[in-house]
């Protein structure tokens, strides 16, 4: 049910310098999904009566994503004027007038902050009368992050921000994690008053905090036990450090869930993939994007799968594949390099060193060995021999090849397409089928054998093979 008392500020407008990329900071990758998606995913669980979401650094690239992940975001543009201060403070001010009630901050780069953690920290909040409540933890590593300063009875004084911080403040272990819950009024009260008059030169949301305490109100800092719950992402080693722990949370949910993980520390799984009862998953292997893998089929090692779906009982090895869906049974690789639009029907094969794309492959159809088949249909039962390939494109345009049903088609035969070949029909090895194959005829291209009797020991007499034709006469 909907939080009518609750609205939540997303914080997404920062540069996010430490990161040194041309891609926004919120939009790298963790698991399958850019950072910001994590946060809006979960404040989606929240069910607030408003969301606002502050952007401004590549703010196009980022609304996008928002207006796709959480459609009801009220998007805010942050202006010149910077730091988080700022961005809360452009954020109230979109909040619908009649709005009272409290008011969730949550800084966009902090991916791993998880529901249960929220929901704890509002109903703590809401238990009291603190003007504010906000997590802390204790990482293993404070550098960077605003220190929680606390008087000598315990209680949360203010939060002094790294750059800002003396030595003896810099050796405090509880840091500020980016998380705050704000009584509308009391946040309203201290915006305004913000100065830019420290180390970066910002509107600081956490001088708010100081600004309470000073006017006698209470705040709050609850520590999180966990943390990597809280902990911000600001360059690519924080990026890494948290991508691990994500990992390793989701490979133990799937092992919960009946899913064999042989080695976890190699077994890479997105957050949308999802995995059926007895799947196996061999070491070096991601499942990536919307994968779907069915029940009892064994993936790995060393494969890669992105956006595809596994049949039930399929085994796929040391594969790479996009997009592609394979059917119950089926068997891929090893060494296969399957592309977009691939579909495998049930218990067919896409064997050793082949390449695939675009192509619908029947059900019990092989392709054994070093094939490449694009923009294909080939029908049932059908067996393609080793180094057969389809000649799709003739420079300029790509054309489709048509096989059909229970047909043998012999190794190395070359499809020129545009190209049909009928249903129980044969081609001969090395064929170059250039005319379509009518059902159940032979197609052979091959010109007669020609064998010039004694060539070797004429043309290379002395080497190994002549003396070895020689002594074969004997
Ligand atoms: C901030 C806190 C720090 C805390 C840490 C926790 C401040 C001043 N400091 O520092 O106390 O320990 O988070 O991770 O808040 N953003 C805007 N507009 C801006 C600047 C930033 O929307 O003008 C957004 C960023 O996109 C980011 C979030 O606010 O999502 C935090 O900004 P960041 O620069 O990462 O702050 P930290 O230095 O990590
Ligand atoms: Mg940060």
């Amino acid at each position: 049910m909907t939080d009518s008392k609750l609205a939540i500020v997303v914080l997404a407008a920062g540069q996010g310098t430490r990161m040194k990329s041309s891609t926004p900071k919120l939009l790298h990758q963790l698991a399958g999904i850019p950072i910001i998606g994590h946060v809006l995913a979960t404040a989606r669980t929240l069910d607030a009566a408003h969301v606002v979401t502050v952007v401004r650094h590549e703010r196009d690239r980022l609304a996008e994503v928002i207006s796709a992940d959480l459609p009801e975001s009220i998007i805010v543009d942050q202006d010149e004027i910077p730091g988080t201060g700022r961005a809360v403070e452009q954020a109230v001010a979109a909040l619908p007038a009649d709005f009272n009630g409290d008011v969730l901050v949550i800084n966009g780069d902090v991916p791993l902050l998880d529901a249960p953690t929220l929901a704890n920290q509002i109903a703590s909040h809401r238990a009291g009368t603190a003007a504010a409540t906000i997590l802390s933890c204790f990482p293993s590593d404070a550098t960077g992050y605003g220190r929680i300063v606390r008087t000598a009875d315990g209680h949360l004084d203010r939060i002094v921000e790294h750059k800002d911080a003396t030595e003896d403040e810099r050796a405090i272990g509880e840091i500020n994690a980016g998380v705050y819950l704000f009584g509308l009024a009391h946040l309203r009260a201290h915006l305004a008053a913000l100065s830019t008059d420290n180390a970066q030169g910002e509107k600081y949301i956490t001088d708010v905090i100081g600004h309470l305490r000073q006017t006698g109100e209470s705040v709050n800092a609850l520590p999180v036990a966990d943390s990597w719950v809280v902990e911000g992402i600001n360059d690519r080693a924080q990026l890494s450090d948290a991508a691990a722990k994500l990992n390793s949370l989701l490979v133990r949910g799937w092992q919960l869930a009946g899913v064999t993980v042989q080695d976890p520390a190699t077994t890479w799984i997105d957050v949308k993939a999802r995995l059926a009862e007895d799947v196996t998953l061999l070491p070096g292997t991601q499942i990536r994007g919307a994968t779907v893998i069915e029940r009892g089929a064994t993936v790995g090692p060393d494969t890669t799968l992105l956006d595809c779906e596994v049949g039930e009982g399929a085994r796929v090895n040391r594969t790479d594949a996009t997009l592609a869906v394979f059917g119950a049974g089926a068997s891929i690789g090893p060494f296969a390099y399957v592309r977009p639009g691939t579909e495998l029907g049930a218990h067919g094969k896409i064997g050793t060193f082949v390449e695939t794309k675009n192509a619908k492959i029947g059900e019990g159809t092989k392709l054994a060995h070093f094939n490449y088949v694009g923009d294909a249909e080939v029908g049932t039962g059908t067996n393609i021999g080793a180094g057969v390939i389809t000649a799709n494109y003739d420079g300029v345009n790509k054309h489709r090849t048509t096989i059909g049903s229970h047909s043998r088609v012999g190794t190395n035969t070359v499809f020129v397409a545009p190209v049909r070949m009928g249903d129980g029909a044969y081609t001969g090895a090395g064929t170059v089928v250039r005319k379509d194959v009518p059902a159940g005829s032979l197609a052979i291209t091959v010109a007669p054998q020609r064998n010039i009797e004694g060539w070797v020991t004429t043309n290379r007499p002395g080497t190994d093979a002549a003396r070895a034709a020689e002594e074969s006469g004997k």
